[in-house]
């Protein structure tokens, strides 16, 4: 580890921080040879590459003194109408100032983060959890505890257990962090009756919740459940929204939408973080809805990642032994395989990199240090070759290791 002479000049947060999962992971997935069943993110052969270089061309040439501008903190007003209007499953209450456009959702979680928390705060978390929004809770020196997962996400029994806990023993709990469709890691999503439960849990504690949904519009089953900020009456939802998966990563768009008082204050955060997200993204992504592109490409990512999953799905049956279990995910990126209780993930993945196939290990995903023997698998931006090469790759290996069992 790189370490700097100056280091006691770190703030404490910053020394208690440890090596980034994500970052060690990208390190892992540049190697060309790698066939990467490990980040979520998208395939680039869904990219809108062609509509968008059709709009920027215009925009140089009509909008050229506004794209390269600063912007408003709060985000393209137009852009956060349309967003209000078609993108939110609550248009009757939201209204532009209830929407602040941010760099993706991860920075959107940050900045809520530095609103609600003080170093020491409680959030509880699901076991497992996005890194992403557990470290963002780390970064601002918040405790994350964790409360259970299972077929219907966030067990919310198990949630009302640990609140009462840790109110028992003096200590009091600031929020709750969920992904609720489609969880990463887990593929799981909260249901109705469990939004409801968690509304209501919130509302008995004094809680904030963390919505993270980045995946709600990749739903290939059915249609998406109301979001917690759609069932939340009392304005305690703060819902993280994002385009990377559905429109381009690169491009970091998201919103984070609530309470106007919330989004004035996160507002003030980003004022100091960044001043504006990226201008030239957001006059891209309002002409793309202006042009009405976007509720197509949608349903063509719909398909076209159901149509991926199926295939991965289908691999593992083929190649995996039946030792190993795994969920059918009704929508996101995500296959969440569980291996014989006493094995470790980590060491596959050390056989299964020397093969040039990679996944992502399910510990980092538990706050309690657990899921040892669990991993992630991502179906999105491999191609099928690439997917059918790594299955059965990982089929071999799963099978060769409980032969050695035997
Ligand atoms: C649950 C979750 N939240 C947030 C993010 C970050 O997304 P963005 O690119 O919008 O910052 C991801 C990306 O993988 C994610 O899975």
């Amino acid at each position: 580890m790189d370490t700097h002479p100056l280091q006691h000049l770190y703030s404490d947060t910053a020394q208690k921080a440890h090596s980034s999962t994500i970052r060690d992971l990208c390190a892992l997935v540049a190697r060309p040879e790698i066939r990467s069943l490990a980040g979520g993110w998208p395939d680039p052969e869904v990219f809108p590459g062609a509509e968008l270089s059709a709009i920027f061309e215009t925009l140089m040439r009509e909008r050229r003194r506004e794209i390269f501008q600063y912007g408003s903190t709060e985000g393209v007003l137009e852009l956060r109408q349309l967003i209000a209007e078609q993108l939110m499953d609550t248009p009757e209450v939201l209204a532009p100032d209830s929407l602040l456009i941010t760099q993706g959702s991860a920075q959107g979680m940050s900045l809520a983060c530095q609103v609600f928390l003080d170093p020491g705060d409680i959030v509880l978390v699901g076991l497992p959890s996005y890194f992403g929004g557990t470290g963002a809770v780390a970064s601002r020196g918040g405790v994350c505890i964790g409360v259970p997962v299972d077929e219907q996400g966030l067990d919310t029994e198990a949630l009302a257990r640990r609140l009462a806990g840790l109110k028992a023993e003096g200590r009091r709990v600031k929020g709750v962090y969920t992904v609720p469709n489609f969880q990463n890691p887990a593929g799981v999503t909260l249901s109705l009756e469990r939004r409801q439960h968690l509304l209501e849990l919130a509302a008995a504690h004094d809680l904030i919740v963390f919505e993270d949904d980045p995946y709600q519009d990749l739903c290939y089953e059915g249609s998406a459940l109301p979001s917690l900020l759609a069932l939340d009456r009392e304005g305690r939802v703060v819902q993280l929204r994002s385009l990377s998966k559905i429109f381009s990563p690169g491009l970091r768009l998201g919103w984070a939408a609530g309470h106007p008082g919330i989004i004035r204050k996160m507002t003030e955060a980003k004022q100091f973080a960044d001043a504006t997200s990226n201008t030239p993204s957001q006059f891209m992504l309002l002409e793309y809805i202006k042009q009405d592109l976007l509720a197509g490409r949608i349903r063509s990512n719909r398909d076209f990642y159901r149509q991926k999953r199926d295939f991965m799905l289908k691999q593992m049956k083929l190649h995996f032994p039946e030792a190993i279990a795994w969920n059918t995910p009704q929508g996101g990126f995500f296959i969440f395989v569980r291996l014989p209780e006493d094995w470790d993930a980590a060491d596959l993945l050390q056989e299964s990199v020397d093969r040039d196939v990679a996944f992502v290990t399910g510990q980092p995903f538990f706050v309690d240090g657990r899921g040892k023997n669990t991993l992630r698998l991502s179906f999105s931006q491999a191609s099928r070759d690439d997917i059918q090469a790594a299955i059965t790759e990982l089929g071999e290996l799963l099978t060769d290791r409980i032969s050695a069992e035997i």
